[in-house]
């Protein structure tokens, strides 16, 4: 169909005077005695575009004026009577699609909880066109970034037969019926669609330091899948995971990119959607806005895990879980850190070896490792990262101790073997970053469709 964008519409002056069709989504209809007004989205911009109706000229058939209905309107563009941009004095107005009255959007003020009942409509309020928005401008920066910087974007792949986190928390990945019964673990998968036991990628890590030893600096950008019972406003059983990884680099490295690439990301989307971020500033979280121009031009802290811990342990009494030198920090640790102590984003380094990832290099007290978790407020770890062992004899010690099948890792080995170096790098949550730039509180709020324990709509 040949017709204009509203964004187009709304913010070409040269276009005044100039009669064009524009096509969207009636979002309102104001009634009055001679002139009747439609706002009319279709997606191309936050902003809506008055339709003027100048009724002694128009009669408009009352289907045209549903709230949700689709229609085109032919008209005249001139500046706008009240505010910025062009209006549309209406010509024509040809129904394309009716939307009757239970369509479930309608002016009144719907709940988050309403809206993630029906997660094929809810893209239709303000709220959700701004979160996409948004989350569509993240992706392009995060490409641009690491484009610019050198690095190349590979794809790892999705169904793997290694746990990466080494935590067994894959979904299963298989062509086997459900009433099939076997007499061994082996011999179930034996007869599975690649032989062995296969599943869903936590993180695209491990293929991606197949590259960076390889390409020097990569990335992936793609989905992670968890099967972990974790049913918070922060878990999604498929969520997309930015992973960076660098060969020649150390911790310090690694955290430097880190606050590199998210101070880029959130200036990057304060400049593209700003009419996106006036409205999370005013409607979601008041003070958004001072909080992201802050972060973009402030250093984030960083504290060692044993220093964390001695100031979390002077406040145990406030907390569920109450700490000590070796415990994991929940979530309310994490908060309590990146919002009372710190008030700003912290990078939290060498972390118990026990409680972190076997591929993580160890550290010479024998006690730590080199990764990082950055935490922000609101939200807590955005960022999960470390240097790896380099070293073959320490890699296979450590996957000694946790007691993994080495065999399934010879690839992951060889990389120590043949021409090792230091490298690091980290994974980012996008919908994590996605929630900390909009103030949304629920991961499931910046998701088309989530995925979560026993919701998969
Ligand atoms: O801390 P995680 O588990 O680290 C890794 O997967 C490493 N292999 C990354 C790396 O070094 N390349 O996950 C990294 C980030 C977390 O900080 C969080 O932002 C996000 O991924 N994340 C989740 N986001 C949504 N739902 C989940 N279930 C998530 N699990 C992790
Ligand atoms: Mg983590």
């Amino acid at each position: 169909m040949k017709h204009l964008d509203i964004s187009e519409a709304i913010s070409k002056a040269e276009l005044r005077g100039q009669t064009v069709v524009v096509c969207g989504w009636v979002r309102t209809f104001r009634d009055s005695a001679n002139v009747a007004f439609l706002e009319l989205s279709d997606g191309s911009s936050f902003r809506k575009l008055q339709v003027v109706i100048d009724k002694a000229n128009l009669t408009v058939e009352s289907a045209c004026t549903a709230t949700g209905a689709a229609v085109a309107v032919r008209g005249t563009l001139a500046q706008a009577y009240k505010g910025e941009g062009n209006e549309i004095n209406a010509q024509t107005i040809q129904l394309l699609g009716k939307c009757p009255a239970e369509f479930p959007i309608q002016k009144k003020r719907t709940t988050l909880e309403f809206l993630r009942t029906i997660p094929h409509l809810r893209l239709r309020t303000n709220t959700f066109q701004a979160v996409f928005r948004v989350r569509s401008v993240a992706a392009q920066a995060i490409h641009r970034y690491f484009h610019a910087h050198g690095f190349y974007y590979v794809n790892t792949p999705l169904i793997t037969a290694s746990d990466c986190e080494g935590a067994g928390e894959m979904f299963r990945v298989t062509t086997r019926p459900w009433n099939d019964s076997a007499k061994s673990e082996e011999e179930y998968y034996k007869s599975d669609f690649f032989g062995v036991k296969a599943g869903l990628s936590v993180s695209g890590q491990l293929e991606g330091e197949v590259a960076a030893m390889a390409l020097g600096k990569i990335y992936t950008f793609g989905p992670s899948f968890r099967a972990e019972n974790s049913n918070t406003t922060r878990h999604l059983a498929e969520f997309w995971h930015i992973e960076p990884e660098v060969a020649f680099a150390e911790l310090p490295d690694v955290i430097e990119l880190a606050e590199d690439l998210l101070k880029y990301l959130i200036k990057a989307v304060m400049a593209e959607c700003p009419e996106e971020l006036k409205f999370f500033d005013s409607f979601v979280e008041k003070g958004l806005l001072e909080k992201l121009t802050h972060v973009a031009n402030s250093d984030f802290a960083v504290c060692t895990y044993t220093e964390a811990i001695k100031i979390l342990e002077e406040k145990n009494s406030q907390f569920e879980f109450p700490v000590h030198w070796g415990s994991d920090l929940q979530s309310e640790h994490e908060k309590y850190l990146t919002e009372k102590v710190f008030g700003r984003p912290v990078f939290v380094t060498d972390y118990p070896k026990e409680i972190k990832s076997f591929y993580m290099k160890q550290n010479a007290d024998g006690k730590t490792v080199a990764a990082t978790d950055l935490l922000v407020p609101g939200i807590g770890e955005i960022i999960g990262g470390s240097e790896r062992e380099a070293d073959y004899e320490k890699l296979v010690a450590a996957m000694d101790a946790r007691k993994m099948d080495k065999s399934a890792y010879k690839q992951y080995l060889d990389l120590r073997k043949f021409g090792s170096v230091p490298h690091g790098g980290f994974g980012l949550g996008f919908e994590r970053f996605v929630m900390y730039v909009t103030g949304m509180e629920n991961i499931r709020d910046v998701t088309l469709f989530p995925r979560s324990v026993k919701n998969i709509m």
